[in-house]
């Protein structure tokens, strides 16, 4: 496990850049499996996520050119051919992603193996909405010891879903899967988050034919092929909220530049109801701690347009810094809390309840999962020896030892570069200061 030692206490000040989102970029590589010429993808991160997919699209015979400095990919998939078993499975557990191939293979090869998948432990990630929009096209779905097959002999036919809750997986897959299908394709209570407009966008430029109605409904017509695309990425909406969330706990001043205000209009009505301050123009946002008392917060999260479920982790540790008690209500992981532990062992005060606090009855009220939390504030913190258990949970770990007084050991920070480009030069660009172990 890789370790920072980081000395706590002094405020994240300056400038850093935010490049394209995690969550758009890996299914936009995705999409260009569908293709039947090549695709470029724009503002692509150095993220270790982008590695993974570039992997497993070469194992599947995708030609993958990455210029890193540049930001840019560009996919090949004219010769697209089945991987082997073995190859992919040395992939089990390193990321969700290769669900979402399932559509464009078989749309492709007529089948796929799809290994173990990996991603955060925040809950418990199931796939059944996924298996099940496959099976509705008139896909087999197998599950085998170590993965699952896929095959459609017939073909993928389109057909109507309607979404047990808004996935954004799941509206990815169906999206993947539909745009090859034959006929018509309609999903009801579908996710619209930026991530997943812009995978429309990408898949428009490549010949699809989706519209999105009112009410969540998206509806997609079947087209016979596809063709590249050349696409920028949006920014990645969820580090610029990090690096905002990271300016209040310290007492910074962080202009981000490249974050983009219409996809973070919720995380900025909350960030001035705690009292952080901001400043917008063309190029990115300035997130300030305002030098006055920050207030306590009721909050819930949700799917698009609510606030998002990833901006709650970093949030949390600046509340720890609010005055009064916080109520947030975790509505979209029922396990995202486990992360207030090592806050707690740092001096928050923070307890979590399996109730639904400060908001509606939500899917785990019944369900005995502590996915609540109330935090008391303002509490210094101190420093801690902690172990990162997750992307968003583990920067959220390293925001405290910065904020905390004294020295702290933080291990198994390789987690966060899953999501966050170079973020020991950002660091160090804001004057953090801290020691590779
Ligand atoms: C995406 O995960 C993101 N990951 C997550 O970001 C993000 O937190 C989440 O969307 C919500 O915005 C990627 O894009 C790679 P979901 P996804 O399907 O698609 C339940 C990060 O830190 N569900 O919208 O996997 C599920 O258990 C990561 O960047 C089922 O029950 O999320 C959850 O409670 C973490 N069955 C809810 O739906 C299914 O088959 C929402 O999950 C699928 C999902």
């Amino acid at each position: 496990m890789s370790e920072l030692r980081v000395h706590g206490g002094t405020p994240l000040t300056g400038e850093i850049t935010v490049r394209g989102a995690k969550n758009f970029v890996s299914k936009a590589m995705v999409a260009a499996v569908l293709g039947d010429s090549p695709s470029e993808l724009r503002n692509v991160p150095q993220i270790k996520d982008v590695k993974v997919v570039s992997d497993i699209l070469r194992l599947h015979g995708v030609h993958v050119e990455r210029d890193r400095e540049a930001g840019v990919v560009t996919m090949d998939p004219q010769r697209v051919e089945t991987a082997h078993m073995a190859e992919v499975n040395a992939h089990a557990g390193s990321s969700r992603i290769p669900i979402l191939l399932c559509g464009p293979l078989v749309h492709r090869l007529g089948e796929a193996f799809i290994p173990d998948l990996g991603g955060c432990h925040i809950g418990d990630r199931p796939i059944d909405y996924h298996l099940s929009i496959l099976r509705e096209f008139g896909a087999r779905v197998d599950k085998l010891e170590s993965g699952i097959s896929i095959t459609a002999p017939n073909g993928l036919t389109g057909t109507q879903v309607e979404l047990p809750y808004p996935s954004v997986g799941a509206t990815e897959q169906l999206l993947l899967t539909a745009v090859r299908a034959r006929g018509k394709t309609e999903l009801r209570n579908a996710a619209i988050e930026p991530e997943i407009m812009d995978l429309i966008s990408v898949l428009q430029r490549m010949g699809a034919i989706i519209s999105v109605d009112p009410g969540r409904v998206i509806r997609v017509e079947g087209v016979e092929s596809l063709r590249g695309y050349t696409f920028t990425a949006l920014p990645d909406r969820i580090e610029a909220a990090s690096w905002g969330a990271a300016a209040l706990a310290t007492h910074g001043d962080i202009y981000v530049r490249g974050a983009h205000q219409a996809d973070m209009v919720t995380f900025l009505n909350t960030f001035r109801k705690v009292g952080g301050a901001f400043d917008i123009d063309d190029d990115g946002i300035r997130f300030r701690h305002p030098g006055t008392e920050l207030k306590a917060i009721a909050l819930e999260t949700d799917v698009h347009p609510g606030f998002m479920t990833d901006w709650q982790q970093p949030l949390v540790v600046a509340l720890t810094q609010a005055s009064g008690l916080s109520i947030v209500h975790e509505t979209v992981y029922e396990n995202r809390f486990g992360f207030t532990e090592a806050l707690k062992e740092m001096g928050a005060t923070i307890q979590v309840y399996r109730e639904c606090l400060g908001g509606g009855p939500c899917r785990f009220g019944q369900k005995n999962f502590f996915h609540s939390a109330i935090i008391s504030g303002p509490t210094p913190l101190h420093a801690a020896d902690i172990v990162v258990p997750d992307l968003r949970g583990g920067f959220s770990h390293l925001i405290a030892a910065l904020a905390a007084e004294g020295t702290s050991n933080v291990r198994g920070i390789e987690l966060i570069n899953r999501g966050y480009e170079n973020f020991e030069g950002k660091l160090e660009a804001l004057g953090a200061k801290f020691e590779t172990v």
